[in-house]
Parts: structure tokens; sequence; C-alpha cells
């Protein structure tokens, strides 16, 4: 396949572009940042990546690259993990939703057209509850910023499915991988010093990073998926349970709790995302027979951290 992949420099998207081009696909890097692209794609190991610098909050010339695609990957988006002021805010949200609705644009200009678009989505979406539990036929319980930029983000996807693309959405859970979330728990962990966020209790929907790039490439290419699905392991866990696991796979202790206010401090409202959860559930995953390498959260965290 040739496939046009926007976010393809970050934590999921280039592991995605490296899983897909081993496999013998052909991958458009859209990335506002040519030279990264080319640094982290170079030509002498990766054949067939071409980079293509783009404006994804504007209509462009960069549009043309999506023609002759067999499929296209929206990952791009602002990271929610900085102290959300408001200018920071309507980056997240307007990345994410007018970011879509230009790479609709382009797939509805493209001539020939991709067969799918699989966006991604955040399990944001479901507002967080500590007692619910989430499938992808599930409402949201509130609607809070990030459920309010999930809507927005799905809303801008949906209008590709008029022009004949098949629309697969993936709703992603914290992805375990080396970077990413993880890596900011490892400090502490490795000072002694690790433990439960908040009170412990809040439910934590991960996948590991290796599952959810399996998932996006059968996404591409499994033509019987089509509408939501909940990008998370079939065990969420609590809070408390993700860091016994850790400190066990480091070897470490993981009994002294980060504080609330810390974490405040840190992020701001973006706190809400590690000091509440959401129990989330791959109900349609599961029935699309996708089988997890990691289905439990302590072989994926050994697998993480075993290196180090
Ligand atoms: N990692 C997680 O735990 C997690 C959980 C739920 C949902 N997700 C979602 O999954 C997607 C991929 O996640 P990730 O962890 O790989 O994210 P990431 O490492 O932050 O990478 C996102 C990519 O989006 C692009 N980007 C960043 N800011 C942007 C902006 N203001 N406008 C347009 N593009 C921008 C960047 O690509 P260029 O600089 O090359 O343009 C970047 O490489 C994201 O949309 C994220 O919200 C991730």
């Amino acid at each position: 396949m040739k496939v046009a992949i926007t976010g393809a420099t970050g934590f999921v998207g280039s592991r995605l572009v490296e899983r897909l081009h081993q496999e013998g696909h052909s991958i458009k890097v859209l990335t506002r940042q040519r030279e990264k692209g080319q640094r982290l794609f170079p030509a002498s190991a990766f054949p067939r990546v071409e980079v293509i610098a783009y404006s994804p909050l504007t209509t462009g010339d960069w549009q043309a690259a999506i023609a002759g695609c067999d499929g296209v990957v929206n990952l791009a988006g602002e990271p929610i993990s900085e102290r959300w002021t408001p200018a920071h805010k309507q980056a997240i949200l307007e990345s994410r939703q007018v970011g879509t609705e230009k790479l609709v644009e382009a797939i509805a200009k493209a001539d020939p057209k991709p067969t799918v678009l699989v966006s991604a989505s955040a399990v944001g979406y479901y507002g967080t509850s500590e007692t619910a539990r989430f499938d992808e036929t599930s409402q949201p319980v509130e609607t809070d910023f990030l459920s309010q930029v999930c809507q927005a983000w799905e809303a801008a996807a949906e209008p590709v499915q008029s022009l004949g693309v098949r629309l697969a959405i993936v709703r992603v859970g914290i992805v375990l991988g080396m970077g990413g979330a993880i890596a900011r728990m490892i400090t502490p962990f490795k000072l002694y010093a690790g433990g439960p966020i908040g009170s412990g209790r809040q439910w934590f929907s991960w996948i590991h990073r290796e599952d959810l790039v399996s998932l996006l490439s059968k996404a591409l290419t499994d033509a019987q998926m089509q509408g939501v699905y909940n990008a998370t392991a079939p065990q969420p866990v609590r809070m408390n349970e993700l860091c016994q696991a850790l400190g066990e796979a480091m070897n470490r202790p993981s009994w002294l709790p980060v504080p609330d206010f810390v974490i405040e401090a840190l992020l701001g409202d973006g706190a809400k995302v590690v000091l509440e959860g959401q129990q989330v559930l791959p109900k349609r995953t599961q029935a699309t027979g996708f089988q997890y390498q990691y289905p439990q959260v302590k072989a994926a965290l050994k697998d993480i951290v075993s290196p180090l």
C-alpha cells in the first residue's frame, strides 16, 4: 500500500512508519518539520518513505500528496501533557479539529481517492469515572474539555464517509512504550520515590505501543473495519495496580504516593488525565479477532523497562 500519515514523527507515528516500512509499504510522512522527518527516516534506511512538508491548518499544495495513496492515517495533534493555558487549549483543539477538516478536504480533492482513513481519537471521549465501564457504544458521561476535543476531532473525520471512503476511528488509551507517559513515571521510580499518583483508585486504560501499531495497521487493510474501535488492552487497571507492576518490573518499591497538588502544580488542568481516569473495554476491537501481543500490564511493563 501507499499510506500518507500525519503525526508520523511522534511517539506512535514513528513506530507505525517503521512497521509499515518493514512490511513493504510506501509511506508519505506529512510533517510540519521536514528536517526532523528526514532525520528520523533517512533515505538510506527508509527508501520507501517520502517526507513532505505541510501546513495542517491551511488549504494548500500539500493536499495534492493524498492523490494516489491507498490509505491515510491521522495521528497529528498538539501534545496535551503541557500546562493548559487558554492558548494551549486552543492549539489542542484546533490541531485536531481543523487539522482533520483540512485532511478530509485533501481527500475530497484527491483523484484517485484513498479507500480508507484511519483517524485517531482518545478514550478521553467518554469523560472520567471511577465506576462506569465504557465500550465503543457508550455515550460520554460528562463533557469536559478533553471529551469535547475528542467529539470535535471525530466529527471532523466523519464527512469522509460521504466521499465513499471507509472510516475507522481509533479511540486510543494511554500508550505504554519507551517514551510517552511511562517515561515521566520512570524517573521517580528509579530514585526510589515512585508510587500511585492521586488516590490510586482511578482507572488507567492502557495499550502497549506495539499493539496499537498492529491495530492501526489492521484498520488500514481490514475492509470490514468501519466505525469506532477502542485501542485499549482488554484488562484496564487501577493506578495502584499500574504502579505496583511498574515497581516490580523495575525492582523498586512503589509505596510513596505522589500527592495531587504536585501533579496539579506541574500540569494545571491537564492533571485530570492522570488524577481521574476511565475504564474502557475494547469490545468492537476484540470482535474483529484482533490478537493482543500484550493483554496484561505486567508483561507489557516488563517488556518496556527491562532494557533499562
Ligand atoms: N500517546 C498517548 O498516550 C495517546 C493517548 C491517547 C491519544 N493519543 C493521540 O494519538 C496521537 C498520536 O500520539 P503520540 O503520542 O504519538 O503524539 P506525539 O508524540 O505528541 O506526536 C504527535 C505528532 O503530531 C504533530 N503535532 C504536534 N503538535 C501539532 C500541532 N499543533 N498541529 C499539528 N500537528 C501537531 C507532530 O508532528 P509534526 O511535528 O511532524 O507535524 C507530532 O509528531 C495524538 O493525536 C494523541 O492525542 C495518544
